[in-house]
């Protein structure tokens, strides 16, 4: 009897420094609950990273550090393929080709571009233009039917799908279109001072947001200090962003539902409810900072994971570059 396919999941995150608690919300916590389940490829999507100017030690230092972190979460190399994209070269070569079937238009119509280069407006390069080609690339080699990210990622998921769909009409059914995977909860976790807009390790204002390594008292020093409103009801309703915010991170973090949440902090100043918060997050980091100092004591086991990934990954990632190159008439080496 044939068994049947597992459904494939893709998602990487950039190893830009700083890995936030929105990261981890948004993204990261899905990827290992998803591992049991699912044929599950990871990648640490350093090729983008250079979108932005890096410093070549921090960069190095910021990619070792970002493997070791996301093991310390839970990815399991035993059971998921999990390599750094640039050990892969099929990424940057798809990702050229799908440059060449993607309009000049849709690309200008990403939110994230336009962010981006007005914070960078320095240095508004080509790749930080062409980035939804190569994602698209990253999640299309692998064939993947889900793709777990937080919110701020639907716009590049969509038009992966419409590229997708571009390339199989033009020549035949090639690249399997995917799905987003988007948590309920936790998919746009906003910043600490501002709850009107996401957090975001580039914020200026390290209050914003919470760093997966940042100490406990630090932690707590910034769910202490986290702009709620003048109410001070715990309640879960429109117009009071940093309170919902709050309830969605403490919902995430044990469980509980927004009705178990305002039930709990019933007749309770925002002080008893900031604290709880911090203190809920604290103790849910504690596993992952630990794991954390002995995975980056250890260069030579992630070498030999990242190495293995990459074989891995590599295998069938060229399976799919040489189909699209056979496809559209290259002449084979
Ligand atoms: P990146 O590195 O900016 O973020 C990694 C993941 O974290 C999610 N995220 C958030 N979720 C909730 N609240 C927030 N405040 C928050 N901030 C970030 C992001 O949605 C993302 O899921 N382009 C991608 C990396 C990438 C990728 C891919 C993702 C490259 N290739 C292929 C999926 C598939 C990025 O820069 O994510």
């Amino acid at each position: 009897m044939e068994t049947e396919r597992k459904k494939v999941i893709f998602s990487a995150i950039q190893p830009s420094g700083t890995i936030t608690l929105g990261n981890y919300l948004g993204a990261l916590k899905n990827w290992v609950a998803l591992q049991d389940e699912y044929d599950c490829i990871f990648s640490l999507a350093d090729l983008h990273t250079i979108t932005v100017r890096q410093d070549p030690a921090t960069f190095r230092k910021n990619t070792t550090e970002a493997y070791a972190l996301l093991l310390a979460c839970g990815i399991d190399p035993k059971k998921s393929i999990f390599f750094i994209q640039s050990h892969v070269p099929a990424h940057a070569q798809l990702a050229w080709v799908l440059n060449c079937y993607t309009q000049f238009g849709e690309l200008s119509r990403m939110t994230q571009f336009k962010d981006k280069a007005a914070k960078h407006a320095d240095n508004i390069n080509a790749g930080l233009f062409t980035y939804p080609s190569l994602m698209a690339a990253d999640i299309l080699l692998y064939q993947a039917d889900l793709v777990p990210v937080g919110a701020d990622q639907k716009q590049h998921l969509e038009l992966t799908r419409n590229i997708a769909d571009r390339f199989n009409a033009a020549y035949s059914p090639t690249f399997n279109l995917p799905d987003g995977y988007i948590p309920k909860h936790g998919a746009r976790i906003m910043s600490l001072q501002d709850p009107s807009s996401k957090m975001s390790k580039s914020d200026s204002n390290v209050n914003g947001f919470v760093a997966l390594l940042d100490p406990p008292e630090v932690v707590m020093r910034k769910f202490k200090r986290a702009v709620t409103d003048s109410e001070a009801c715990v309640r879960y309703a429109e117009g009071k962003d940093g309170v919902n915010n709050l309830m969605g991170i403490y919902s995430c973090v044990t469980g509980k539902t927004m009705e178990e949440i305002e039930h709990e902090f019933e007749g309770r100043g925002y002080g008893d409810f900031k604290t709880a918060v911090g203190e809920a997050v604290v103790e849910h980091l504690r596993p992952i900072q630990e794991k954390y100092a002995q995975y980056i004591a250890d260069k030579a086991y992630l070498e030999e994971c990242y190495r293995e990934g990459a074989q891995r990954a590599e295998r069938i990632a060229n399976r799919t570059l040489a189909k699209v190159m056979k496809k559209i008439g290259f002449l084979p080496a």
